[in-house]
């Protein structure tokens, strides 16, 4: 890696600790599947959950033991391909749309891959691990994490398709909620920073740290509601072409889509009104009646697009999507404590929760961090001086630098201790199976 590698390393103790909890972390989240579950590949976009547990070990054995054990014999040669997921530098890799017809290796070959990795892993941690391994390391980890949030969103992918609505994990529910009208947050202008500057890991994509021009700007101070986006959808929002952008209007009549992914509008309601008119939505504990409250979830950078432009027609005011500097610059300004009280991985709702208390709250920012990845009007693209990472890792972020749009903040599939002010993450704008949901922003 390069000069802008991850800084001070943690040490080496506390990343050992780490290595075993993320590790395990995988697993545990695999624990409520069967077989057949993490066998089975929904949709291109998404991967089996056996090949999530494969290919993260993958990542340790071919960027770490390969290099750093003496002698290095591969667990199965055959893996180097299968589990390759892009990086050209290491060579072939098994087409990505195929990867459930893997039958073989099973679960339990899959099992034991990690247990040998892990192993020895921990016996390199026991020789004195060299500072440019403990950096890959720290990478893995975090490369595991955004694994586990992938897992998570497949899992949640392929068990919609069964329409028995099979429930991953009991409901968790949520605190009672309370409206709360959208409040405006506003910053002034002028000359800001935004990018990784600080101690700690970071991805080479939030890097160098450097100055943005602002205008001056409001944010919403809290996320689009399920209720909202109701208004929009009976208002004809994604039948009035007058919101969307051309390719998101071919985009939508194409693929027939009038509603986020996983709502369904059950049309027998009718005689015995169900909550919200017979709309359901599958969540990863089973189909649940939408809450108005909480915040809307599943939904593609075109669909935030254009709720953001009939905001503004609706409210006669310049409302859009925020972009990422403005979005950073806001987080930032809240401190360490940007993220404080989000319903992240950890908290074990794995859905966006509704606000818990109501117009009583201070005033100020709130689910900055978790709930929802917060689309922004950013594409993702190279900040000014950006340099990959040396080598096959190089390949981990900077290729992807085109026809995709940034998301911020982090969701309640994103481990806590995984996300940062400045975490960058990435979706084409037809994406929809991540937790995406939106923060209007506007012109002041
Ligand atoms: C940052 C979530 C877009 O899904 O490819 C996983 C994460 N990078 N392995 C992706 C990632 C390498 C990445 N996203
Ligand atoms: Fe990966």
């Amino acid at each position: 890696m390069s000069a802008h590698a991850p800084s001070a390393p943690t040490p080496l103790s506390a990343l050992q600790r780490r290595f075993h909890a993320v590790r395990d972390q995988s697993l545990a989240l695999a624990a409520p599947l069967s077989e057949a579950d993490c066998q089975v590949q929904s949709m291109p976009d998404a991967s089996p959950t056996k090949w999530h547990l494969a290919h993260t070990t993958w990542f340790f054995e071919t960027f770490i033991l390969e290099r750093a054990e003496p002698g290095f014999q591969p667990f199965d040669p055959a893996y180097r391909v299968l589990f390759n997921s892009y990086y050209q530098g290491v060579g072939d890799q098994h087409p990505r749309p195929q990867r459930g017809l893997i039958t073989r290796p099973g679960m339990a070959e899959v099992r034991a891959y990690r247990a040998q990795v892990d192993a020895r892993i921990a016996r390199l941690f026991a020789q004195g691990l060299a500072p440019e391994m403990v950096t890959l390391v720290e990478l893995g980890l975090q490369h595991e994490q955004q694994h586990q949030e992938l897992l998570l969103t497949d899992i949640k992918h392929l068990l919609s398709c069964n329409p028995t609505d099979p429930v991953y994990h009991p409901p968790r529910l949520p605190a009672p909620a309370v409206p709360q009208p959208l409040r405006w947050c506003a910053f002034e202008g002028g000359v800001g920073e935004i990018g990784h500057g600080g101690e700690g890991f970071a991805f080479d994509n939030e890097s160098p740290r450097h100055a943005v021009l602002l205008r001056p700007f409001a944010l919403a101070d809290r996320l689009v509601t399920q209720g909202e986006w109701r208004a929009f959808m009976d208002d004809g929002g994604y039948s009035d072409p007058r919101w969307w952008m051309a390719a998101g209007w071919d985009w939508l009549r194409a693929q027939r889509i009038a509603a986020p992914l996983y709502w369904h509008k059950n049309e027998e309601a009718g005689s015995d009104p169900a909550p919200q008119d017979g709309w359901t939505a599958f969540t990863l504990h089973g189909r649940v009646p939408i809450d108005p409250h909480a915040p809307v979830v599943h939904i593609s950078w075109f669909e935030a697009d254009a709720y953001a432009r009939w905001c503004a027609a609706q409210q006669g005011a310049p409302v859009r999507l925020p972009t990422e500097a403005e979005w950073e610059h806001a987080a930032c300004s809240l401190g360490g404590h940007w993220a404080d009280g989000g319903n992240f991985q950890d908290s074990g709702a794995l859905h966006p929760m509704p606000l818990a208390h109501g117009a009583d709250n201070e005033p100020g920012l709130q689910q900055m961090g978790g709930d929802v990845w917060e689309w922004t009007a950013s594409a993702y693209l190279p900040y000014p001086g950006y340099r990959p990472w040396a080598g096959a890792v190089g390949e981990y972020n900077g290729k992807f630098m085109v026809n995709q749009m940034v998301l911020r903040g982090g969701s309640c599939a994103t481990p806590r201790d995984h996300i940062r002010a400045s975490y960058r993450n990435f979706f084409p704008t037809e994406a929809r199976w991540q937790f995406s949901g939106l923060r209007l922003a506007q012109d002041l």
